[in-house]
């Protein structure tokens, strides 16, 4: 074997880049928010995302997996992400300290037609992990907040203590350029002042949505689609102006693997972000 060592073919396009954890603290018992800047300041500055896109972070020794950019692309130079603890690379996450070095690639994937969502109302409707990739592209319609209409946010937890981003949420409540309704389906604190229920419960205060005008942005665990989708259809919302950012396993994230795939649908590329017309011919895909 030749233990010769050989340059990094800069081509290739696995490679990962380096990145350093700036800051990371539990976001809830089992989801981590990690803020990380690319090591080399240059790349760092010019590491160009959309709203709604994925990176594959990898922990050396442990392997990479996809997850979505909770940062928003308005404010460059860092890359947030909130990761929930579930196996091999996750558990490698968790382990890591603030300073310490993984991997990046991307951004991956199609992310939010932010272009034709301008002059529009922007209804987001997030439960639970749903957060991560709703997150980016709520703080981008707030840092363009001329850019659109109505921005109307509705978020649900199952409890208090697992709503991820709970207290830049209540912050947020006290914008007037927002509506920030949230929810938990249960109170075990007794000091929960917002609404109790699922999160379509939240959508009675939400007053004249005007539709046409209308894009949703949904993202949530697989149950609460059916709900959330059949609210927004009884408010009219145009089936392509409902937009979903859904998970499948992927492994390269770059349409090569064809782990992702569906008929003919790279869900790495042509996705994560699909609407529910979208959703509705290829049935597969939740
Ligand atoms: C586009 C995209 C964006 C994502 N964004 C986020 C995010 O922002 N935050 C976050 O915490 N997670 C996100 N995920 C899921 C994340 O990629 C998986 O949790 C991760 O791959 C688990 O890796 P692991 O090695 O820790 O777990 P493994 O050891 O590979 O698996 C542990 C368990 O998790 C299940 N699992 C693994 N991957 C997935 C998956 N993609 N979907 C459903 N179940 C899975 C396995 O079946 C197994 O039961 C995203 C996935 C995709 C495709
Ligand atoms: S993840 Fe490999 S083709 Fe999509």
């Amino acid at each position: 074997m030749n233990l010769e060592k050989k340059e990094l073919n800069p081509n290739n396009p696995f490679l990962p880049e380096p990145a350093r954890i700036v800051r990371m603290y539990p976001l809830t018992d089992d989801v981590k928010f990690f803020q990380v800047r690319i090591a080399d300041m240059e790349k760092a500055l010019s590491f160009k995302y959309h709203a709604g896109q994925f990176a594959m972070v990898s922990v050396l020794g442990a392997g990479e997996a996809p997850f979505s950019i909770s940062s928003t692309p308005s404010r460059p130079g860092l890359l947030e992400f909130c990761i929930r603890k579930t196996g091999t690379v996750t558990n490698a996450l968790f382990k890591l300290k603030e300073n310490d070095l993984l991997g990046i690639r991307g951004p991956y994937g199609n992310g939010f037609p932010v272009e034709m969502m301008k002059g529009k109302d922007i209804l987001i409707v997030m439960g639970g992990l749903g957060a991560a990739p709703l997150r980016s592209v709520l703080l981008y319609c707030l840092d363009n907040r001329d850019q659109f209409r109505r921005v109307i946010l509705l978020h649900g937890a199952k409890r208090p203590a697992e709503m991820i981003f709970r207290e830049e949420f209540f912050a947020l409540k006290q914008r007037e350029d927002l509506e920030c309704c949230l929810a938990v389906d249960e109170d075990d604190t007794g000091q929960w002042t917002e609404n109790i229920g699922v999160v379509t419960t939240l959508f009675p205060q939400i007053k004249d949505i005007d539709p046409k005008k209308t894009y949703s942005l949904v993202c949530g665990p697989p149950v609460m689609y059916k709900f959330v989708l059949k609210e927004l259809l009884k408010l009219n919302i145009p089936k392509d102006q409902i937009l979903m950012t859904l998970e499948r396993r992927m492994k390269c994230g770059v349409g090569k693997c064809g782990h992702c795939a569906i008929d003919y649908i790279y869900t790495c590329l042509d996705g994560p972000v699909f609407t529910y017309w979208d959703v509705i011919h290829m049935r597969e895909l939740i």
